[in-house]
């Protein structure tokens, strides 16, 4: 069995995948809060940048992987309109059982579904546009996943990741000192779990920079792969049209 990592430790895939579970299924209740909380906010024009930049039209087939709690499934809903359509996917049933019901809350209907983005049960060439938010850093197999998103995209699709990454050099010890000193104690004080926070602030040190992304997009048979920094580059959207 090989070995990947999990924040700083190095542990067997299986391992991860089991790990990633537990961390999602422990904040679901409390993810959207903490979303707020620690980036005050930013994560909503973060979002609304990307769904900017997908340029969905009306009748498109829309794929959300990793969706989670629905934030970027219920943009493109409103998007796409009747003769469109949009799927939200995660491979954790809590998580995603909390962005159908926020779905169902808000009158849209979207279909929900149980899905590993390593192996989408989907045909090839289905879907116009594809996104990833914050879910490509938790993959165990990061090349499998885009290589996945390509083939499920028509040709010319537009694959959009949105993604923790890596932050401008002035601001990195400012940065730093937040994300191991008050990410696990918000998680601790709201969510009564400052373990996942910890891995979270591990994982972004863990996840490819912009430039090593754009690469692995290149390599899964994207093209013209645009990267817009966000926040100094804390986030950052690639965004790939496929070939
Ligand atoms: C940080 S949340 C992001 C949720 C949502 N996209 C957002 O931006 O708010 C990461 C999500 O990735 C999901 N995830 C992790 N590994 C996955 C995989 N292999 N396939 C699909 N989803 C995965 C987790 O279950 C979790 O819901």
């Amino acid at each position: 069995m090989s070995e990947t990592h999990f924040g700083f430790q190095q542990v067997e895939e299986a391992q991860k995948s089991r790990r990633v579970r537990g961390v999602f299924d422990s904040v679901a209740s409390k993810y959207d809060l903490m979303n707020d909380l620690m980036s005050m906010g930013m994560h909503r024009a973060w979002k609304a940048y990307a769904v900017a930049v997908a340029n969905v039209r009306e009748g498109d087939r829309v794929l959300d992987i990793a969706g989670g709690t629905g934030d970027l499934a219920r943009a493109f809903a409103k998007r796409v309109g009747p003769q469109g359509c949009v799927v939200h996917t995660d491979i954790n049933e809590a998580m995603l059982r909390r962005g159908r019901e926020r779905l169902e809350d808000e009158g849209l209907i979207v279909p929900s579904l149980l899905a590993d983005a390593q192996v989408l049960p989907f045909g090839d060439a289905v879907f116009d546009v594809v996104s990833v938010a914050f879910g490509l850093r938790n993959m165990t197999r990061k090349e499998a996943a885009l290589a996945e998103m390509a083939r499920v995209l028509k040709p010319g699709g537009r694959l959009l990741v949105l993604e923790f990454s890596k932050v401008a050099a002035p601001l990195a010890p400012a940065y730093d000192w937040y994300s191991f000193n008050v990410l696990p104690r918000l998680g601790q004080w709201i969510a009564g779990d400052a373990k996942s926070y910890r891995y979270l602030a591990e994982s972004i040190r863990m996840h490819p920079d912009q430039a090593t992304l754009k690469s692995m997009m290149k390599a899964a048979g994207f093209a013209h792969v645009d990267v817009h920094d966000l926040g100094a580059g804390v986030v950052a959207l690639h965004s790939g049209i496929r070939c």
